[in-house]
């Protein structure tokens, strides 16, 4: 697993192109897979949630649209420069969307304060995986969800066309776009190396989570599945 400090270099170094970067490498599908975690969350009505590895706060920002106008959504990550980018768009689009520096290994927010937590691409880029999945859910009121959108391993028969994108295609696509080809040929790498959808299933049902349900998209390249605490 990767090394923190490590991590939140490398973002803050691709930050102001990173938003871009995702819609174009993913020929908008992004957005698409970024709906169904919003529609998840929805579906469970909570009244706080904490959006971690917020980035720039685009799924934060989706809740806001999404939730009513009373439920807290908050959005954490340790990368500053990320987080900058989303109070400025806070401020720019008057929404009321909070941004907190907080890393997922030790997280500024109290047992059980959450009905719903969701973290999008970042559970991949945790240090220690099993330390952070152990405060996502102590973070996660009894009753509530955690939702984790991450990418997965791929369909068998799609596998070939999977690994030559994210191993070949990606890198080179990515450092046209950012002037980064180490961020990108990390991403390809981590990919590689995270779970399958089972795989993960059973790392949260191990730290505790007592139902996890899965949803895979785009032939099992990417999961979204939602643990109940
Ligand atoms: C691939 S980006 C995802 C951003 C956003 N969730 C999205 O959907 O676009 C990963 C983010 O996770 C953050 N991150 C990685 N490890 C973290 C940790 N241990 N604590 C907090 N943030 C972390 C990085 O700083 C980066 O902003």
């Amino acid at each position: 697993m990767p090394e923190g400090s490590a991590v939140r270099t490398m973002f803050s170094g691709i930050a102001s192109r990173y938003d871009l970067a995702n819609r174009v490498l993913s020929l908008g599908l992004c957005i698409g897979w970024r709906n169904r975690l919003v529609a998840a969350v929805k579906a469970a009505r909570p009244a706080s949630v904490a959006d971690l590895a917020t980035g720039s706060g685009d799924v934060a920002f989706a809740l806001r649209a999404e939730l009513p106008g009373g439920a807290e959504v908050v959005g954490y990550d340790f990368c500053e420069p990320m987080l900058e980018l989303g109070r400025r768009r806070a401020t720019a689009e008057g929404v009321r969307v909070e941004f907190r520096t907080g890393d997922c290994m030790r997280l500024p927010i109290g047992d059980a304060a959450c009905d719903a937590v969701t973290v999008a691409y970042g559970v991949r880029n945790f240090e220690d995986r099993p330390r952070g999945l152990r405060e996502l859910r102590r973070i996660t009121r009894p009753g509530g969800s955690v939702f984790i959108l991450e990418f997965s391993q791929p369909d068998l028969w799609f596998a070939p066309f999977h690994f030559l994108h994210v191993r070949c295609v990606l890198p080179v696509a990515a450092a046209l776009l950012t002037g980064d080809l180490g961020a990108y040929r990390y991403l390809g790498t981590s990919i590689a190396g995270f779970p399958d959808a089972d795989g993960l299933t059973a790392e949260l049902k191990d730290v505790g989570f007592r139902e996890v349900a899965c949803e895979k998209m785009l032939f099992g390249t990417v999961a979204l599945h939602q643990a109940s605490v």
